[in-house]
């Protein structure tokens, strides 16, 4: 088959971990090298880039987003997709991940409706964290994302990185590889072909409500 060359796409990358030496802040560096390596551009950041306070509604209501949050929100809105690589704390995801995307929800026109989004995790576990992203799917599909449908985890990862950062079995970082093609394919299309179905989160029978919307109706 011809290969036709990439529209180029831009993502954000973030590691959601905020410790040094964490594992999945190694895989979001990978992630940046597969999409660039594609012709992809990519922004890494870190969820310590977007401290935020705990939701809280008064707050909400007296000075809005908060700092942290409005810049991470900038960000998304800036890139045409999202990258996430979380660690898996007790088969869910990180309270301070989901905290940030509580205030960002709130942001109008909602910022997480029909972005493009790809989970990833790592772990020293056998699983590879691989239950959190599970979880992590439920909040952004709620929102309207788009969650590319496969993830990856990558298992025992405290011993699977070699000196140079990449996944030292071939065959894994081949898959690495091709997961992160795959889904920039999936951004190309929906970025530069408009003809793709873009409306899509379920219908749970609410009628139209600001009060309740989790996302405004786009044409
Ligand atoms: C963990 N860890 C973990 N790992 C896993 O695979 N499944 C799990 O349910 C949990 N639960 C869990 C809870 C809490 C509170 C902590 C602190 C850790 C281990 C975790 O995946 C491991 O520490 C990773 O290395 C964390 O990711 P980073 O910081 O290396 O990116």
């Amino acid at each position: 088959m011809t290969q036709v060359p990439r529209q180029s796409s831009r993502f954000l990358v973030m590691s959601a971990s905020l410790r040094e030496g964490s594992l999945n802040h190694k895989m979001a560096t990978l992630a940046v090298a597969a999409i660039q390596a594609q012709g992809g551009v990519a922004e890494q950041v870190s969820l310590r880039d977007y401290d935020s306070p705990s939701f809280d509604a008064d707050v909400e209501a007296s000075e809005g987003l908060p700092p942290g949050a409005d810049r991470f929100r900038q960000r998304l809105e800036a890139n045409d997709a999202f990258v996430v690589a979380s660690p898996e704390y007790n088969s869910s995801m990180p309270g301070v991940l989901k905290n940030l995307i509580d205030w960002v929800s709130r942001h109008r026109p909602q910022p997480f409706n029909e972005k493009y989004g790809l989970l990833l995790s790592a772990s020293p576990s056998m699983v590879g964290g691989n239950r959190g992203l599970w979880a992590l799917r439920i909040p952004f599909e709620h929102l309207g994302a788009r969650i590319y449908p496969d993830m990856f985890s990558l298992a025992q990862a405290h011993q699977a990185f070699d000196n140079d950062g990449r996944i030292a079995d071939a065959n894994l970082q081949e898959r690495f590889d091709t997961n992160i093609a795959n889904f920039m394919d999936q951004v190309e299309a929906a970025t530069h072909y408009p003809c793709v179905k873009r409306a899509w989160f379920e219908y749970l029978g609410e009628r139209p409500d600001a009060e309740t919307d989790r996302a405004e109706v786009r044409g």
